[in-house]
């Protein structure tokens, strides 16, 4: 009869010092063992918590990845190959930009945690998943890796959308080893996407998979340790499931920034660079209106790169960079532009009109206006 662990295998990843990797097959194991040999099962599960990952082997550097994030999982079919690991110097990851509403919210969880004993001797528990929600780009999975800094637990992230795509058929199994490996130990997982999995069941489109996998999900939501946090991200809550979006202890919603989190992403993704750049900085906040911090960010890097390589052509290119969405902005929005380049940036009444498609007509009227 063939065991549950395999000796071999279980000598090799031992031998190789990748502590994720044991603890994910031991997780598995114990899953499988649990009908076969429920002692056994136990006593490995009971192991596998009374000795906490350390975090410095679980969390291995990855050489290709610039977000220093690795991936785990052993080679052939018990591997967890999209499950990422996050070693960024976990003590220092950079606070994200938040409202005063987003940063309440988390200075309760982060609160909860830190007083998780006081609460259970009242029978209650620090809330342990979360469901984010907001448009792409605003912070959902920088802040649950900020999170998990705070807390000082280690990282983990799944996206479902390449789970799906990938592994369609053995999905399930995949997404329960996760789980079990998480569970295993005291982390942060992060469940990318999870309206790739979590359609509304009445769907068309969903098939059998898709219903086991919300099923799992349900279950494992109502048992997930205190100890941990799960955390689910979207970008389309509409398609999520409501019986699953109910589960989770808390819902958190991110925005798109205002003027005033614009101005200090501005100022931030500056960071040596602020000086140079602080004549442009009203025009940028103009130029970035609607646009979510990770495109203020790469507009911003583009324009530090700019000043460096073209620094003859700097000027123009700034305001022609910078006024790329002419198109969507109101008449008289585009009129104040144009009067704000003449006077603030010194820029002719002909640059201007070309550059903003008001008349220089209209431009002198409103400057006359102005000196009144
Ligand atoms: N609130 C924020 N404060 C500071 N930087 C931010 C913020 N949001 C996003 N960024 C920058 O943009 C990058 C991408 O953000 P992130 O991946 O967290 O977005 P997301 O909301 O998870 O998007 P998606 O829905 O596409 O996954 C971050 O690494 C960071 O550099
Ligand atoms: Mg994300």
């Amino acid at each position: 009869m063939k065991s549950e662990i395999d000796i071999v295998t279980l000598s090799k990843l031992a031998l190789s010092g990748k502590e994720a990797d044991i603890r994910m097959y031991l997780a598995k194991a114990v899953r499988k063992l649990r009908t076969t040999d429920p002692e056994t099962s136990k006593k490995i599960e009971a192991l596998l918590k009374d000795n906490p990952a350390r975090s410095n082997e679980v969390l291995r550097k990855s050489i290709n990845d610039n977000h220093n994030s690795s991936v785990l999982g052993t080679s052939g079919d018990s591997a967890i190959p999209l499950l990422k690991s996050f070693s960024d110097n976990i003590a220092n990851y950079p606070s994200p930009i938040l409202s005063t509403s987003l940063e309440e919210q988390l200075s309760q969880i982060i609160k909860e945690r830190k007083h998780a004993q006081v609460l259970s001797k009242l029978g209650l528990t620090p809330c342990s998943s979360i469901i984010f929600q907001g448009p792409p780009g605003v912070g959902k999975t920088m802040t649950a890796n900020w999170l998990a800094s705070q807390l000082q637990l280690p990282f983990y992230t799944l996206d479902l959308t390449a789970v799906m795509s990938s592994y369609l058929g053995k999905t399930g199994s995949n997404l329960r080893a996760v789980i079990d490996f998480a569970k295993s130990h005291p982390c942060v997982l992060l469940l990318d996407e999870i309206d790739a999995i979590a359609k509304k069941r009445s769907d068309d489109a969903d098939v059998g998979e898709l219903k086991r996998l919300v099923t799992v999900m349900l279950q494992e939501l109502e048992s997930w340790p205190s100890t941990g946090l799960l955390i689910a991200a979207t970008n389309h809550p509409e398609l999520v499931d409501p019986a699953l979006w109910r589960r989770f202890d808390l819902e958190v919603s991110f925005s798109l920034p205002s003027t005033e989190q614009t101005t200090l992403a501005i100022n931030n993704f500056l960071g040596d660079d602020l000086e140079h750049f602080s004549h442009w900085i009203p025009l940028c906040i103009q130029a970035f209106k609607g646009d979510s911090y990770s495109n203020i960010k790469k507009r911003i890097h583009k324009l530090r790169k700019m000043r460096i390589l073209e620094p003859n052509s700097f000027e123009k290119q700034i305001i022609k960079n910078l006024l790329s969405n002419t198109e969507t902005m109101t008449r008289s929005e585009r009129i104040d532009l144009a009067t704000r380049l003449v006077l603030e940036f010194k820029t002719s009444q002909v640059k201007a009109s070309e550059l903003t498609g008001v008349s220089r007509d209209t431009i002198r009227k409103k400057l006359k206006e102005n000196q009144k």
